[in-house]
């Protein structure tokens, strides 16, 4: 069990979203939550906070260096989870069938490791007894991480979770996607909640019941400049109507057809702060289709 950092880094493409790691992080913790919450009576409402920090990365202040730390309320990386992480393309969750659990390609973590050139992890998990705290030490350009890096100890108490941090960033991206006006502009608190929001909405809204009273806090301080912003309940936005539709997909002779919800969404454009009005059609949240000329004239 070894995870062939350099060879998963060549295999896999790099995203160009600055914020994939962020969709990552969370999409992990959500999943860790459920997880812990199909084998736990009585678990707290679904909880994360998600610190980012940015200072210059050169004298002239063009680019940055930040850190970016996700802290949840999972079940922790138990050895399930820590096998999972060490095994490239894992599987692992596929086969757990709890209901809203992320379709995973098991590569989340290898983003990680495109942006940032340093990952730790802190965490804890119930353990028969007592609880165990799992430790990976954050150490700069790893090429592998095997199950010795990580340091076990039992613990009498301490709260299950896990925290990531993720630190020094690829200094290939510094002056593009991690420049100072990058930075800036999408990771202030406010910036963060609404990329979340919009990129989770879907699976905020499937598992209402599940995440019930959820709350995720997301604090950022570029070279002093601090915000801070929670994505609770009342910021999902309530659907306007959901229609049933059949989507068939015809070559030669040959014909597959499937079912799909489209469910419609209103954002009022003083909460939002978009840059215009736009009408799209999205797949799993991203904009799959522009189709605002069809309804306004621009
Ligand atoms: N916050 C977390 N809590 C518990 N386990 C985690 C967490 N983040 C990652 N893991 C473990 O690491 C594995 C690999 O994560 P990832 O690369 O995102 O792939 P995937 O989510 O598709 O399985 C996960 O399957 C999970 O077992
Ligand atoms: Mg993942």
């Amino acid at each position: 069990m070894t995870l062939d950092i350099r060879g998963s880094l060549k295999n896999t493409r790099i995203s160009k979203n600055p914020l994939v790691v962020v969709d990552e992080l969370l999409a992990n913790s959500i999943d860790a939550y459920l997880i812990r919450r199909s084998t736990e009576a009585n678990p707290p409402p679904f909880s994360a906070k998600l610190r980012v920090s940015g200072t210059p990365a050169d004298l002239l202040g063009e680019s940055y260096d930040i850190i970016i730390e996700c802290e949840d309320n999972g079940c922790g990386l138990g050895p399930e989870q820590l096998k999972a992480f060490l095994t490239k393309d894992t599987s692992y969750k596929d086969d757990l069938s709890i209901p809203g659990i992320g379709q995973c390609k098991g590569t989340g973590r290898v983003q990680f490791f495109h942006h940032f050139t340093e990952l730790a992890i802190s965490s804890v998990y119930r353990a028969v007894g007592g609880v165990h705290h799992v430790y990976l030490p954050p150490i700069s350009d790893r090429k592998a991480i095997e199950p010795e890096d990580f340091e076990i100890e039992e613990r009498t108490s301490g709260e299950v979770g896990t925290k990531i941090t993720l630190a020094k960033v690829e200094p290939k991206l510094r002056d593009t996607l991690f420049s100072a006006v990058s930075v800036q502009r999408l990771f202030n608190a406010g910036a963060i909640k609404q990329h979340v929001l919009f990129n989770l909405l879907q699976r905020f809204v499937s598992l209402t019941e599940e995440l019930d009273g959820f709350s995720i806090e997301f604090s950022s301080d570029l070279d002093g400049g601090k915000s801070q912003e929670t994505l609770q309940p009342k910021d999902i936005p309530e659907h306007t109507t959901v229609e049933p539709i059949t989507v068939e997909h015809v070559e030669g002779d040959n014909s597959v057809s499937a079912e799909f919800n489209v469910t419609h969404y209103k954002l009022n454009a003083l909460e939002y702060p978009l840059p215009q009005n736009l009408v799209g059609l999205c797949a799993k949240a991203s904009i799959a289709d522009v189709i605002t000329a069809r309804y306004l004239k621009c």
